[in-house]
Parts: C-alpha cells; structure tokens; sequence
C-alpha cells in the first residue's frame, strides 16, 4: 500500500515512470485509482481552471476502405448502412454548431476514397473560410505525407490519429496485414512534422490487450508528447470478428485518463462518446477523472445511428442543439463550464 502511494506521488512528481512501475499502477485497486484520480482533477484544474471545450464532430462518411477488426464501419461489413454528407450538409452542420458555441469542428470518416485530397480541402477552405475564428480538425486516418500537407495548408489546425496500440505484435491481432504498425508510426510522424497539433490514443480492453500493452501505450503517447489523447473503452459491434469480446471496463479507462493527465498536464483529454456509452455519467466520471473535452455530434440525426463504431452508440437521436443543452447541464453538475472558444493546446 505505502509503495503503491509512492508511486503514485512520484508519477506526479516526475511526469513518468518505468514501465514495470506502470504496469504496477495499471493493475492497483481502488484506493490508488482514487488517489491517481484525485491528483489527476486537480492537475486538470490548475492547467484549465473548471473550463471544458466543445468539439462538433461531423461524421460526414461512413466509407472505409479498411478493415480493423474492431469496427463496425470496416469495409466488410455488409450490415452497414453507408451514406456521406455533401458540402453543403457539411455547412449546415457547421452553421447549427457555430449558433450553438462551438468553435471547433472534427471531421471524422472512414477512409472514404470518393473524398479525394481536392475535395477534402475544398471543404476545409470552406469551413475556414465561413468560419476564421473556427479551429478545424481532421480524423481521416491514414493518408501520404503530401496529402497531409496539402490539407494543412489548406488550413486544417489538428488531426486526431488513435496510434490503436503502441505494440508491434498487438496493432497486428487488431488489424489485417495490409494495415501495417510501422504505416500507422510513419503517419503520426508526418502530422507532427507538418506542423498540426497533433491527436493520438487507443481504446482500453481492446481484444488481446495486456497490462504491459498498456503500459506501452502510456510510454509512447509520453515519447511522441501530443496536444492531444483520446482515450476510450472497447466496445463490441456485433457485425465484427471481435463480437464476443468482452468491452473495456469504466475503471480501467479512468484510470489511462488520470495516469494521462498527470504525465502530460496540459493534454487535451475527451471524455469520449464511447465512455458515455459504457456508463450513465460516463462522461462526468471521465471529467472528474482529469478528462478536459466533449466532443458532442453535429451530424444530422438522419445519420447518426450509421456511424456505428461499436454496439449502443449513445446520442444518437437527439438534435445538436438538445444534445449542447444536456451536456451543459451534465457538466455544470459538478462544477464545470462549457467555454465557446477554439480551446487550442496549451501543450506547445
Ligand atoms: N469500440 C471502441 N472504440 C472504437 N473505435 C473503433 N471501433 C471501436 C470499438 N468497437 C475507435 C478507434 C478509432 C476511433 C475513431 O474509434 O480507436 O481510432
Ligand atoms: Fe475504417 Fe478502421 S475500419 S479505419
């Protein structure tokens, strides 16, 4: 118990660990979870005060040309209702979530093909355009270099690519052999190089996943320092290989999110969709555990329960606005405050 509070003091302290001390915290009970968790709010509040930002998601296709395993949007599943968002519904999107406060718009899709470079920056230019005071964050997956930075220069400002796990042999059990570890390492190295601000992150009981895997993951994101981390509990599709795998638990996901907090204190931490999803107050306990963004779903309803990554997705029937209404609620519960700002890293 005494070593366990040390580690914890001097995962504070010195911002990282050894990976056996890691894998140590990973599997500790309750009373250090609270400890990590307590710590973990207050760094959160020291770096942010109580202000969390908003992200519009814009899930604008459900396409995808790849395969993980994990996916319920992977190309093989035939189950998939698959639509896209034309320019201009991506513009109403934006207009509804600009009215609403939101001054940061995530487009996430599938590796959807029919979305060339050309018209991906088409709709970045548009976006920056109507919007100039608005940050515009990509979540297209795995790219080349020179599309990436054509994007950039576009005006793209973030991209959020989850590295999945940091293990070799761990990436493989999660994905098929064309979608190779050292591709995905290559990809996150290129986002950095251009210049965005930079997103990476994994799930928590993903298939296979070991306490040491873990530990990895916390190592890397502390190696590769990001603006920001996302961060969320495995959840089944049905239509995937992985159906009967068990999700990822709630405990362990606050967990990543307080270890997170204390080795990188100005990281940009969501409590995610997924987290919300396996928990009533998913995303308040995600908060209380050093979590600092909601990204809330912009995309019309028509579409949402098409963008189906895992089982029982929640929010996906209400309207953008009740949506913004019940997370200020939920989040002024205790004690925090939604800011209508581009709420940029302070992670430099
Ligand atoms: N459960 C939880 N998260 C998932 N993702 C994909 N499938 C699932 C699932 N079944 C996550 C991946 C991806 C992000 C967009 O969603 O980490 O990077
Ligand atoms: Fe689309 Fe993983 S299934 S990128």
């Amino acid at each position: 118990m005494f070593s366990m509070n040390n580690l914890v003091q001097k995962l504070y302290r010195e911002k990282t660990l050894k990976k056996d001390e890691l894998v140590e915290l990973i599997n500790c009970g309750e009373d250090t979870r609270e400890k990590l968790r307590a710590l973990a709010e207050k760094v959160r509040f020291e770096n942010y005060g109580n202000d969390i930002f908003i992200r519009g998601l814009i899930e604008f296709t459900n396409y995808c040309r790849q395969n993980c395993y994990y996916c319920g949007i992977r190309r093989d599943n035939l189950n998939c209702n698959r639509y896209r968002l034309s320019l201009d519904e991506i513009m109403k999107c934006c207009r509804n979530g600009y009215n609403l406060g939101f001054r940061t718009f995530v487009l996430q899709g599938g590796e959807d093909p029919y979305f060339s470079e050309d018209k991906i920056c088409k709709i970045t230019e548009t976006i920056k355009t109507n919007y100039p005071d608005c940050a515009v964050t990509l979540s297209l997956g795995e790219k080349s270099k020179e599309s990436y930075k054509r994007f950039f220069d576009c005006g793209a400002d973030r991209y959020l690519l989850r590295h999945e796990t940091a293990n070799k042999a761990h990436y493989e059990k999660l994905h098929p052999p064309k979608q190779t570890f050292e591709n995905r390492m290559k990809c996150l190295e290129y986002l950095k190089e251009i210049g965005y601000q930079v997103g990476c992150g994994f799930m928590v009981g993903s298939p296979y996943q070991t306490a040491e895997n873990l530990a990895e993951d916390l190592l890397f994101i502390k190696k590769i320092n990001p603006q920001m981390v996302g961060i969320g509990p495995f959840i089944h599709h049905t239509d995937t290989k992985f159906r009967n795998f068990p999700d990822g638990t709630l405990d362990m996901t606050l967990k990543m999110l307080s270890i997170v907090r204390l080795m990188i204190p100005k990281v940009l931490l969501p409590a995610t969709t997924a987290l919300a999803t396996i928990d009533p107050n998913g995303r308040e306990k995600g908060i209380k555990a050093g979590a600092n963004v909601v990204m809330p779903n912009l995309s019309p309803t028509s579409v949402r329960k098409d963008y189906s990554l895992y089982d029982n997705k929640v929010c996906t029937g209400e309207e953008s606005a009740m949506c913004k209404s019940c997370l200020k609620r939920r989040i002024n519960s205790i004690g925090c405050r939604i800011v209508t700002a581009r709420g940029d890293s302070k992670n430099m």
